[in-house]
């Protein structure tokens, strides 16, 4: 059952339920980029990034990764596990764009040598600055290194297991971000999204850009690029 709101996101709303150890996300139709500079609104977009997501989620499961996810309720609602949320982006990259090719001057589309992990702190205030283990040790963002080493081998696992589910339909996973947190054991799970929003994914044979790059860069057709991903991922 349904109860109060506890937090709302740029993308989610996270509701009580009668269980205490269990949470309802509710996937937003907003979209934000570059810190909520920019707004904009596509109806039925929360429905396919929860679709995504589930999806995702259940995949990774199947694979050994623990996630928050429980089960879908509806078009846009997930039964989620509670979890005392660890405040870094945890960006993984197989190819250079975005960001990184901004602060480096690594050409767009140049393929990396290997798995990038980087690290984010979580703070809209401060613009979710880039941080390395030191950093985060400091703002006491986990409790030992041994966090932090678990969150760059779970970024690495998920993107060992997704990377190939997504080439099989024709899309290059190229970077996301992924966000963990701590269930009630202490175990550390992955939570948040695995959407468009959070990912960016390239057509294998035509490059085109199925993401919210799509937003970002004024491209058109957010949602229809959102459906296409959708289908990829279900067919
Ligand atoms: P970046 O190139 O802008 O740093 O983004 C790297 C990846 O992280 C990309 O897949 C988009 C995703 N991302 C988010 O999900 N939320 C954010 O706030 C940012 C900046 C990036
Ligand atoms: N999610 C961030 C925002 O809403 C930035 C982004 O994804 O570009 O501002």
């Amino acid at each position: 059952m349904k109860k109060d709101l506890l937090y709302e996101g740029k993308g989610k709303k996270i509701f009580a339920t009668d269980r205490e150890d269990f949470l309802i996300a509710q996937f937003k139709d907003d979209l934000t980029a570059f810190d909520a500079a920019k707004k904009g609104f596509e109806k039925g977009k929360g429905a396919l990034n929860c679709q995504i997501s589930a999806q995702l989620f259940e995949l990774l499961e199947k694979n050994g990764v623990p996630t928050h996810y429980v089960k879908k309720l509806s078009e846009n609602e997930m039964l989620i596990k509670r979890a005392e949320m660890i405040p870094i982006e945890v960006v993984v990259r197989n190819i250079a764009t975005g960001s990184l090719t901004k602060r480096l001057g690594i050409p767009d589309g140049t393929v990396l040598p290997f798995t990038l992990v980087e690290f984010y702190y979580k703070n809209d205030d401060l613009h979710d600055p880039i941080i390395n283990d030191e950093h985060a040790m400091i703002l006491e963002l986990a409790q030992n290194e041994a966090e932090l080493e678990e969150l760059k081998r779970l970024g690495r696992e998920v993107n060992a297991i997704l990377k190939p589910f997504f080439d099989g339909r024709d899309l290059i996973l190229v970077d996301f971000k992924l966000e963990f947190g701590k269930d009630r054991t202490g175990k550390i799970i992955l939570a948040d999204e695995i959407s468009p929003d959070s990912c960016r994914f390239w057509d294998k044979n035509t490059g085109e850009k199925l993401d919210k790059d799509r937003f970002r860069q004024d491209l058109g057709n957010v949602k229809v690029a959102y459906e296409e991903v959708l289908k990829r991922v279900l067919q």
